[in-house]
């Protein structure tokens, strides 16, 4: 058996690429057509990562082939993914050199805040955004040991003559962590004005360049202490995350009134509902809704914020916030997939927020005899 290249050509422009008016062929998708007695190597350039729309893109191909061509050809596909979309431009000016903070909180303790900044974190670099990570759990700061760097400790490095903290890097993400100036096992009791000192220096004192997108990693609670650092940190907005359980969205809910509390008034961006179902890696198609169905999507509702998206309960995710290697870094997984929609969520909303809201208030620091201040103008 020979295939004709040509005829595979023609079969591959019976397929319609959703929302352009196009076939296959046309779009551009297809890169290159090679055949070998019955075997047809496709290479096609996608423009987006999705897991589905590759799976899709591959079964029409194989489809288109075998209906028009020969139904007995071998069909191999490459898919080659090529972003054309250029990420949206991010104003924002929430200090010089970090264009947006944005705190991650939940009220509750345990639902995944830190595993939640820790993928967008990542997943706004694979975006190619400049990111950090603030990580102001001071009871128990996790994000070391999530970017598996818990035995590293910033440099002093000089800017323009003072000596500044350089955040350790990993996966492309700058991090700074009371984690790095507490021994491990050692209970760290600091008041809220002690942990908004410190929280301040590893901000206005640290050499983070420029960035994107600072995100916070908040400890649990909406207790003195978010209110100190809500307050002495001109934060663009809030994320939230929940598990779907009444008990959770009831502390989500005090959270979202923390920020949106007039002291605060710290734009909420949206609910993300983490655990919302749990899925067995080897049957991924099986939803069990352990703690409910969709609370927190519910609690969006309620509370007029945009909900970013849903994140299963899967191990690898546990694990891999345990050997420290952010699970959205593996392409291609489910996993990847929930964190890049959120992530796009986000950052819409972001962008949303700096369109129609005026910037940051501005932070005015006044030093008086070695003790510093910190107001809002
Ligand atoms: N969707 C998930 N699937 C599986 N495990 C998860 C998921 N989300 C979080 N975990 C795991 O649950 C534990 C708690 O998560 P994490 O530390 O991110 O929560 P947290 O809200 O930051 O907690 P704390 O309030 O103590 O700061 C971690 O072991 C984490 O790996
Ligand atoms: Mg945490």
């Amino acid at each position: 058996m020979k295939l004709d290249r040509k005829e595979i050509l023609k079969s591959l422009e019976t397929i319609s690429v959703a929302g352009e008016g196009k076939n296959m062929v046309e779009s551009g998708a297809v890169q290159n057509v090679m055949t070998f007695g019955d075997e047809v190597v496709v290479d096609l350039v996608l423009q987006t990562p999705a897991l589905h729309i590759k799976k899709r893109a591959e079964v029409d191909v194989m489809k288109a082939i075998h209906e028009h061509v020969e139904q007995k050809a071998k069909v191999k596909v490459n898919i080659k993914i090529e972003s054309t979309s250029k990420k949206p431009e991010i104003k924002g000016k929430a200090i010089p050199g970090i264009s947006n903070i944005i705190a991650v909180a939940s009220g509750k303790g345990g639902v995944g805040k830190s595993t939640v900044t820790a993928n967008l974190a990542v997943t706004l670099s694979k975006m190619g955004f400049k990111v950090g990570i603030l990580d102001a759990d001071i009871y128990g700061p996790s994000i070391p040991m999530m970017f598996d760097v818990e035995a590293s400790r910033p440099l002093s490095v000089n800017v323009d003559g003072k000596s500044k903290m350089k955040p350790v890097e990993n996966y492309g993400v700058k991090i700074l962590s009371i984690g790095f100036f507490t021994q491990p096992n050692q209970a760290v009791i600091w008041r809220g004005p002690m942990a908004s000192k410190a929280l301040n220096q590893m901000i206005f004192d640290a050499a983070w360049g420029e960035l994107d997108f600072l995100l916070v990693d908040l400890p649990p609670g909406t207790g003195d202490i978010h209110l100190s650092i809500m307050q002495s940190l001109p934060v663009t907005g809030s994320v939230i995350v929940s598990t779907p359980q009444n008990v959770a969205l009831a502390d989500a809910k005090k959270g979202v009134a923390m920020f949106r509390q007039e002291s605060i008034n710290v734009p909420v961006l949206g609910i993300i509902e983490n655990m919302a179902y749990f899925t067995p890696e080897e049957l991924p198609e099986n939803k069990y809704y352990i703690f409910g169905r969709e609370g927190a999507k519910n609690l969006a509702k309620d509370i007029e914020a945009p909900f970013l998206g849903e994140i299963p309960l899967v191990q690898s995710l546990r694990e891999s916030g345990d050997i420290g290697r952010p699970a959205a870094m593996q392409e291609s997984t489910p996993l990847e997939e929930a964190f890049e929609e959120i992530t796009r969520g986000m950052v819409q909303e972001t962008v949303n927020r700096n369109q129609s809201l005026p910037p940051t208030e501005a932070i005015k620091i006044t030093t008086m005899a070695g003790c510093s201040a910190v107001n809002k103008k």
